[in-house]
């Protein structure tokens, strides 16, 4: 597919995210001889742009770090050793530790990331991180002006640039388009309000002329705090469009999808003893039942609420010791912050009680993975896996629940497998290895399940017995309607599927 189409004729486009789509390392115990890798993200909102930008290609400017990243690029921040067939410049910029430190763990982190997930006793308006948050956002607005055509389409990602927007309005020609899409929720206003620097937020965003969020509640939830922050704002909530200070900003829905058929082709070439191999590597046995979770650590991912509900289930039901293996797959994340060493911390100690209560000598309730996954090992995990827990508290999307439906290659129409009878329970141990269709368990906090709801399993990660009863009931599902339902939730994520999502978006810049 010619996914230039969709872009204006001669328009270029230029993406500005915080994580950059790929960096460079000395390999470790080698800065002998200086060998240079390059790393790329195995999943989350850079590894999703990834290919937006090789199709159409154009400028990524992102925040580069480290020596190895340095010493491959040049004095004006281009990156002069991209991965092989690269088809766009990836153009770094450099920060302070003290720019770091506020931009990054202070401001983005410590206050935007907890209160738009709606938790605003961990909030911390410091008023250090509020002037990093703006230097950083001056300096990026400093560098997209030099990039910036009358062409160009300016793509901000997410919420560490509420403010370079209205920077770039200001200075770049009128015929730029800007657009942004804030990868995480938008809270109420009642949430909202609550920020010192609310109105200058809103103010920095509605310099675009797009806005994107997942789903329309979010949308809702921006035009009321505009509403009602800003005095001076028209909202047109028929057109959802915001009038301000001369210039009109839409507000729009545009839910995420994956590449589905990447993650496809992946699982489905997963070789054919890895299983058997992987659950050899980790110390679980393969023939219970599998319930897999896979999160960045994070405290909006519900962890500590889905560790708690799996040991009222063996608590409560003895019969799954020794029948039902949870793997937990975690990504450290964002480990200077104390509030995500704590949360580390609470994993860690509700893995280990776990494993001391009901453990046994051949049987292990909880596997913690916090090794790096090759992009075949995490795929070969989602596919085998019986059922995915995704319990967050709050989560503007969720990726990870798309990206297992996508790998549930083994649910398609082919022939079913003949050793599988009506009760999974009893027959995912089978020799052959080809996995039982998998189960969603979705909670009701997260932008996907506006979609995949109806044919996930709910849970609310909260209602500790009642997630508890949703996990039995995902792993007790027939084998007829563990089809149906992973049918339905195929269907919807191949056809809106991240090319999909970028071809509306492109569209609605038109
Ligand atoms: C969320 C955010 C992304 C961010 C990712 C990883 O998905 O929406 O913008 O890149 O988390 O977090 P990190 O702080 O490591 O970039």
């Amino acid at each position: 597919d010619d996914y230039t189409l969709s872009l204006g004729e001669n328009q270029t486009l230029i993406i500005v995210s915080n994580r950059q789509p790929y960096s460079h390392q000395y390999e470790t115990g080698d800065e002998g001889n200086k060998k240079i890798t390059v790393d790329r993200p195995a999943g989350g909102l850079t590894a999703g742009l990834d290919p937006v930008m090789q199709r159409v290609s154009g400028t990524w400017i992102a925040w580069g770090d480290g020596e190895a990243d340095r010493d491959v690029t040049d004095k004006d921040g281009t990156v002069q050793m991209p991965p092989e067939e690269n088809a766009y410049t990836l153009r770094r910029i450099w920060l302070s530790e003290d720019e770091v430190e506020g931009y990054y763990y202070g401001y983005s982190n410590r206050v935007l990331w907890p209160l738009c997930h709606g938790g605003i006793w961990k909030t911390e308006f410091a008023e250090r991180y509020w002037q990093r948050y703006r230097q950083v956002n001056e300096t990026f607005a400093k560098v997209i002006d030099e990039q910036t055509t009358p062409t160009s389409l300016v793509w901000f990602q997410d919420y560490h640039f509420a403010l370079a927007p209205r920077l770039v309005q200001e200075s770049a020609p009128e015929s730029t388009f800007l657009l942004h899409f804030w990868h995480i929720v938008w809270p109420g206003w009642d949430t909202f309000r609550a920020c010192p620097q609310a109105k200058t937020l809103l103010d920095g965003l509605l310099g675009n002329d797009l806005l994107g969020f997942h789903i329309d509640r979010y949308c809702e939830n921006f035009l009321d705090c505009v509403d009602k922050e800003l005095e001076d704002a028209f909202v047109d909530y028929d057109d959802n469009r915001v009038r301000y200070d001369g210039h009109t900003t839409r507000v729009e829905s545009f839910p995420m999808g994956i590449d589905a058929a990447t993650i496809e082709r992946t699982a489905d070439s997963v070789s054919p003893s890895f299983w058997s191999e992987f659950a050899r590597e980790h110390g679980f046995d393969r023939e219970t039942q599998v319930a897999i979770g896979v999160d960045r650590l994070d405290y909006t991912k519900g962890i500590v609420e889905r560790l708690d509900a799996l040991e009222r289930l063996w608590e409560m039901n003895p019969e799954w010791q020794g029948e039902l293996t949870y793997i937990q797959k975690a990504d450290k994340s964002r480990s200077r912050i104390p509030e995500y060493q704590n949360l580390q911390q609470n994993v860690e100690t509700a893995v280990e009680r776990i494993n001391d209560r009901f453990g046994t000598d051949d049987w292990q309730p909880v596997v913690y993975i916090d090794d790096w996954l090759t992009d075949e090992e995490l795929r070969g995990l989602y596919r085998y896996g019986d059922a995915m827990l995704v319990s967050a508290v709050r989560d503007g999307m969720n990726l990870v629940a798309k990206e297992y439906v996508a790998a549930q290659v083994d649910c398609d129409d082919r022939d079913q497998n003949p050793n599988l009878g009506e009760d999974c329970s009893e027959q995912s141990g089978n020799d052959m290895e080809s996995a039982i269709c998998g189960v969603l368990v979705l909670s009701d906090q997260t932008g996907a399940h506006e979609a995949l709801g109806e044919h996930a399993l709910t849970a609310n990660p909260y209602d500790t017995e009642a997630f508890a009863e949703t996990i039995e009931q995902a792993v007790t599902m027939d084998d007829a309607e563990r089809r149906e339902r992973m049918t339905a939730l195929r269907e919807h994520v191949a056809s809106n599927d991240i090319y999909a999502w970028m071809d509306d978006i492109f569209e609605a810049t038109q």
